[in-house]
């Protein structure tokens, strides 16, 4: 079954307002809503912010059979062509704030994980598609940087684009990433840029999301057309 996560109310909600049989399954801090979105079975959740939660709620759809995962919301823009409504389809996925350095582990590594956890590329390519049919926006496929932290200054973009090449940062993306990729479950990250990460981005971050959760939505509702 296809499972989509997105880390508050505003990123699911307007999926959650299209599906049909809806049944909610309740789990320790998080409720999952089973039911079909265009004819497909899915589940979707709200997942929380920041990475703890993000694993936790994955950890719950895989129990329950969850066989491809979707991780939807916003981010704030890295690269430099990125603009508020633009969409990140991810290539892969890193945690920017993990640091054992002291341990000669390069920045970002987990000890014994992988650097990075790459995207399904049926699930990355089914995105692109459906993110250019949103049109008017610009979609870019790149990594997308996670961490417990709102990137809010010019420094914070500069380190994520110099130190890992981000397109992107969000708090959740990597830890769905880490958990499907030991599950050997499949999984892509859409973003719409809500911000980039800089000075503004606390005002644009309020002021940008109804507009850039609908691209989000609509992004699924192509994909899902095409699965
Ligand atoms: N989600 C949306 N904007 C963000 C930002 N600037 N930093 C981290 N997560 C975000």
């Amino acid at each position: 079954m296809l499972a989509i996560l997105g880390a508050m109310d505003e990123e699911i909600e307007l999926l959650l307002a299209d599906l049909h049989s809806h049944e909610e399954l309740h789990f320790p801090g998080v409720t999952l809503h089973r039911g079909e979105l265009g004819g497909v079975p899915v589940l979707i959740t709200k997942a929380g912010i920041g990475k703890v939660n993000a694993a936790m709620t994955t950890t719950y759809l895989l129990m329950q059979g969850a066989s491809q995962v979707i991780f939807t919301g916003v981010a704030g823009g890295v690269h430099p062509e990125l603009r508020v409504g633009d969409i990140v389809i991810s290539t892969d996925c890193v945690q920017h704030d993990v640091d054992v350095r002291a341990l000669d582990y390069p920045l970002g590594t987990v000890p014994g994980e992988s650097p990075a956890w790459p995207a399904d590329e049926a699930l990355r390519a089914a995105a692109v598609v459906a993110a250019q049919e949103v049109g008017g926006v610009h979609v870019l496929s790149g990594r997308v940087a996670s961490g417990d932290q709102f990137i809010a200054s010019r420094e914070g973009v500069q380190r994520l684009w110099t130190t890992f090449g981000a397109a992107c940062a969000e708090m959740e993306g990597a830890a769905v990433a880490q958990v499907c990729a030991k599950a050997g479950v499949p999984f892509v990250v859409i973003r719409s840029i809500s911000d980039t990460a800089d000075h503004d981005a606390n005002v644009d971050y309020r002021t940008f999301m109804p507009l850039v959760a609908q691209h989000a939505k609509q992004v699924v509702r192509g994909m899902l057309a095409r699965l």
